[in-house]
């Protein structure tokens, strides 16, 4: 017998026991094991109840995606899960930690189902371009009824132990951490009282009620607004109306080729490379994995504005106190007003209770003193881009706070090297780059100085690991990896208005390609003024920035959002951008006082022109090491950008379109537009002579 699946009776229970770290995925020998162990439980005549049960952190997570895309090797999983189904003794799952799509399915197989308190069960398959492909589809909806079948199915949200026993998916759930007792005491129980196997899919009761209601259709119109672009969720609802529709094994049938879809659809492969890409930015490349980790029990941050706020909240969170500085009492007051009302508005949403609200707030000490850091294990500042001031903060800091202690900037664009050469401690120094709004965004790009010690640079992918956000480490140059691919696809946004699209039509090729706003919407959202402040700043530096209507919009005072008027106009309390008359009378006077004719500029040149200046950035930021992988760019954009995850990131959806097209478009664009970032990258160069793509890096 395979021995990640093993065999071994406790009194009159079979315990058919999976250990295959860290997840215990059912890869092929998963699958055999327990197909073999089965039927060593049914042949020994002392056992009268087989229990399955899982070692280490959790029941099984689900199939091995690591499989995936290679030839399936039998036994399949639909086969092991009906052969449970059909075992001559009663089957019982033991599940703790979480018990996820396969995994679940596995459970759902056998005939009983016990939990431990702290345990959750789900079918995340959506999540990764997939539906339940193992009887999920047909067998849920048997527990819990359509509505509840389809909300975990179509969404992958996770239930946890107790709610999964009020819908009917588990049979009992216990308190305690001992999971083999928890089932072993529970099998015994169905050994003592003679249960019967109790076959999910002979169950009709929930589907007799269900059929022919309109669920589906709700459902079905609810997705077109939640799920829009998306291909998985509607195939997961076409799966479960099918267990309504078709007797169990024609619904089975139904679900595979489903499954076979969703296996062969392009989303499917931008999910799971998300998902391997998320996990693998955290593994950063040349540091030792035994790196040392300074333990950050305290934080400082500096500036109580919308960011420095944001930031607090991510520590507040997760129980590590925080001293907020401010310079003034009134923009502190200010500050820590905004933190309550955001933490109010989560207990309004019944996200909070209002004894965390305050628990929350009771960690964060306002301060005006640079000296209240002198404990602090990490300070992160968070003031208005301006080295001057920077250098100055981090000046003082190297006079109060400890040695050790880790002085990070929240810079968006700033040299770490010239804000550490401030200090006695380049080491120490490091850059801590939050997305806004700090307390909801999932990525933090750290970025190393040249002088950032491996001790420093382990800590912070840690506290991003504790604080709950997608910690993705790179090198420091002007806007490091995000900002600086941002940077370019603003400016030929801009450069496309200017020649003859509309900002609407620019911000539809975007949102069409899956991102949740377009370039100007978003720029609206930021504050037009922040990109003119660059821009100024840039001239001033005797830089080449050509004039654009965008300058005209901030000099009038259209300033975004905030101003209700930006490159669109909004309503009172909206944040829906409305096409402007005035701003399109504002581009064409702009357009004939530069000399410029309008040409008819089509949906594909918009899409190549801020999407290929971006790849070609993102292959000299490759190519220079600011980024390690490609993947790395794909994980930032994914979670600091909402790239659409069903793309796999920008890197992984160029690979798909093919390098060569892409270089052969870049050098086009050089040779009719001109300019620096059309130069194509000597990387993407070399890549598409070698026959390569960025993922094979
Ligand atoms: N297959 C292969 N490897 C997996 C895996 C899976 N299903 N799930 C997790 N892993 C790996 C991760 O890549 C990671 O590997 P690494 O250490 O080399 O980076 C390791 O297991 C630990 O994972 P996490 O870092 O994510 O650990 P957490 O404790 O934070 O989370 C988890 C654990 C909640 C199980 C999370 O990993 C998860 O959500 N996994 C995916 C679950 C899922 O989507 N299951 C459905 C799979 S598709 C399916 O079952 C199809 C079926 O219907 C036919």
């Amino acid at each position: 017998m395979s021995e990640v699946v093993t065999y071994n009776r406790d009194g009159s229970i079979g315990v058919i026991t999976v250990n295959y770290p860290p997840v215990n995925a059912l890869s092929h020998a998963v699958r055999s094991g327990l197909l073999a162990a089965l039927e060593q439980g049914e042949q020994d005549a002392d056992a009268k109840v087989l229990l399955v049960v899982c070692e280490g952190r959790t029941f099984i997570a689900g199939a091995d995606i690591r499989e995936f895309g290679k030839p399936m090797q039998e036994p399949g999983l639909p086969s092991v899960i009906n052969r449970i189904e059909d075992a001559s003794k009663p089957v019982v799952a033991a599940i703790h930690g979480t018990a996820l799509g396969g995994g679940l399915e596995v459970a759902l197989g056998c005939h009983y189902r016990v939990a431990l308190a702290s345990a959750k069960v789900g079918l995340p398959e959506v999540k990764l371009g997939l539906l339940p492909g193992a009887g999920g589809t047909q067998r849920l909806p048997r527990l819990a009824g359509a509505q509840k079948a389809l909300e975990m199915i179509t969404t992958g949200d996770f239930v946890a132990a107790g709610e999964a026993l009020a819908l009917g998916i588990l049979d009992a759930v216990e308190d305690g951490s001992d999971i083999r007792a928890v089932g072993l005491a529970f099998a015994q129980q169905i050994a003592d009282a003679g249960k019967p196997v109790r076959k999910v899919r002979e169950l009709t009761d929930k589907i007799d009620a269900d059929k022919g209601s309109d669920v589906f259709e709700r459902f079905r119109a609810g997705l077109q607004q939640k799920a829009r672009g998306l291909f998985a969720p509607f195939k997961c609802l076409d799966a479960v109306e099918a267990a309504f529709n078709l007797p169990f094994f024609d619904g089975l049938k139904r679900e595979r080729e489903l499954f076979m879809e969703c296996m062969a659809s392009p989303q499917r492969a931008g999910l799971i490379h998300a998902f391997f890409a998320e996990r693998e930015a955290s593994k950063v490349k040349g540091l030792a994995k035994d790196t040392p980790v300074r333990d950050v029990r305290s934080v400082g941050i500096i500036g109580a504005g919308t960011m420095g706020g944001g930031i607090a909240m991510n520590f507040a969170n997760v129980g590590i106190p925080v001293i907020l500085l401010e310079v003034k009492q009134d923009a502190l007051d200010k500050g820590l007003a905004i933190i309550r009302r955001n933490y109010e508005n989560s207990a309004k949403k019944g996200k909070l209770t209002q004894a965390q609200v305050e628990e929350r707030m009771a960690l964060i000490t306002p301060s005006l003193a640079y000296e209240d850091f002198s404990q602090v294990d990490l300070v992160i500042e968070a003031v208005f881009e301006n080295m001057a001031i920077k250098k100055e903060i981090f000046a003082r800091l190297d006079e109060v706070c400890k040695p050790g202690a880790i002085l990070a900037s929240n810079t968006s664009t700033l040299d770490i090297d010239e804000i550490a050469s401030a200090t006695t401690r380049p080491q120490d120094v490091v850059g801590m780059h939050f997305f806004s709004p700090a307390n909801v965004m999932k990525l933090l790009e750290n970025v190393r100085g040249s002088q950032t010690s491996d001790e420093v640079k382990a800590t912070v992918m840690d506290v991003a690991k504790k604080i709950r956000k997608v910690g993705v480490l790179v090198g420091n140059c002007y806007g490091f990896v995000g900002n600086r691919m941002l940077h370019q696809r603003g400016a030929e946004a801009m450069a496309l208005v200017n020649e003859g699209a509309t900002p609407q039509q620019v911000d539809k090729v975007l949102t069409d390609l899956g991102y949740p706003m377009g370039q100007f919407a978003m720029s609206d959202l930021a504050g037009i003024d922040v990109g003119y402040r660059i821009r100024e700043e840039r001239r001033k530096a005797g830089e080449n920035v050509p004039a654009s209507w965008m300058d005209k919009l901030a000099e009038q005072g259209r300033l975004g959002q905030k101003t209700q008027a930006g490159v669109y106009k909004y309503e009172e309390g909206s944040r829906k951008p409305i096409p402007d008359l005035e701003v399109e009378q504002l581009i064409a006077a702009f357009r004939q006082e530069q000399g410029i004719t309008p040409r008819e500029i089509t949906d594909q040149e918009i899409l190549e022109r801020c999407m290929y200046v971006m790849i070609n950035e993102g292959a000299k930021i490759l190519e220079e090491g600011i980024a390690d992988r490609s993947l790395d760019i794909d994980v930032v954009w994914i979670f600091g950008y909402g790239f659409p995850a069903y793309r796999g990131g920008p890197m992984f959806w160029a690979d798909q379109i093919g390098l060569a097209s892409i270089l052969d478009t870049v050098k086009r664009f050089h040779d009719t537009l001109g300019g620096e970032q059309w130069k194509p990258a000597a990387l993407l160069e070399q890549l598409v002579r070698e026959g390569r793509k960025f993922g094979d890096l």
